[in-house]
């Protein structure tokens, strides 16, 4: 990506490193600004419209058509061969539903091709007497054609999927780097919490966990491809697209939050330089 051509646009960012930019700003009018495609991959996760700290709560249809917007913009800057992966939630609408996927509400809003819905599911979550306890929420896998989008199967197999049988007469029937992970994954949720917080914590209520977001990068984009979110929080997917070698543009509409992100790709550069520099070392 043409980070200069990005500072042409948008001015200067909040924080920016090698590969990285991160400005804060409205999602909708940094993207509207932007005038030719230049994502290989989107990883986002927007807010839901359920209250959180960071969310001015909308009706429901303003929330829908608002969303179709920002996905439009995705749309129109994502590169031909591209992809975009959306992370949602639940929401609960009065008399109707305790709590409906929001895909439902967006399914015929979004230009994008969907290849897969997959299953995140999680050990923590809410406790429930009336109702099953949720463990999950969806990411929906999108591409811009699908004659055309990449997918790295042998960057992601999964060594711990089991399957019963996997040697016929002595011999291994199976890929010995791992099975396809399938459309359901499991990893921990960022907790917080005396005694459960997770190692990888900020002070940001909604964080991705790096584990889903390494398997996404690393099955949708390839090194030096340029990755892109629009509601960056903690900025999760900088830091990772950052370790995985893809340069990174993200956005937020909050100052806190964007300094957690600085601060948080500060400190993984610093650590990654570190390393760097202990493999450079004569033995
Ligand atoms: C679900 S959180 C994303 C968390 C992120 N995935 C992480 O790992 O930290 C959604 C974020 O979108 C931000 N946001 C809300 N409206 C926005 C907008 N119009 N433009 C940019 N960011 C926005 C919120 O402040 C919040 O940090």
């Amino acid at each position: 990506m043409d980070f200069g051509k990005i500072r042409k646009i948008l001015g200067t960012p909040f924080y920016e490193a090698p590969n990285c930019a991160i400005y804060n700003i409205d999602c909708l009018e940094g993207m509207k600004r932007i005038d030719k495609p230049f994502a290989h991959l989107t990883v986002t996760s927007p807010p839901y419209n359920i209250g959180k700290e960071y969310e001015k709560l909308l009706p429901l249809q303003e929330y829908i058509q608002w969303s179709a917007e920002w996905i439009h913009e995705i749309y129109r800057l994502t590169l031909p061969t591209g992809a975009f992966w959306l992370n949602l939630g639940y929401i609960s609408i009065p008399k109707r539903a305790k709590a409906i996927p929001i895909p439902y509400l967006l399914w015929d809003r979004i230009p994008f091709y969907l290849i897969q819905e997959v299953i995140w599911n999680y050990g923590a979550g809410v406790a429930g007497r009336k109702f099953l306890s949720p463990r999950n929420e969806k990411f929906l896998w999108y591409v811009k054609d699908n004659g055309v989008y990449t997918f790295n199967l042998d960057d992601i197999r999964d060594p711990n999927v089991k399957y019963p049988k996997q040697k016929k007469h002595g011999k291994l029937k199976c890929n010995p780097n791992g099975k396809n992970p399938t459309d359901v994954w499991q990893f921990p949720k960022v907790t917080s919490g005396k005694n459960r917080q997770s190692k990888e914590r900020t002070p940001h209520p909604a964080q991705f966990p790096e584990a889903v977001i390494e398997r996404i990068i690393k099955a949708s984009s390839n090194k030096q491809e340029v990755v892109f979110d629009p509601f960056m929080g903690s900025g999760t997917t900088s830091v990772v697209a950052l370790r995985l070698e893809r340069p990174v543009l993200g956005f937020e509409i909050r100052s806190d939050y964007c300094q957690v992100a600085a601060d948080r790709i500060d400190d993984f550069l610093r650590k990654w330089e570190f390393e760097k520099s202990q493999l450079r070392l004569p033995l």
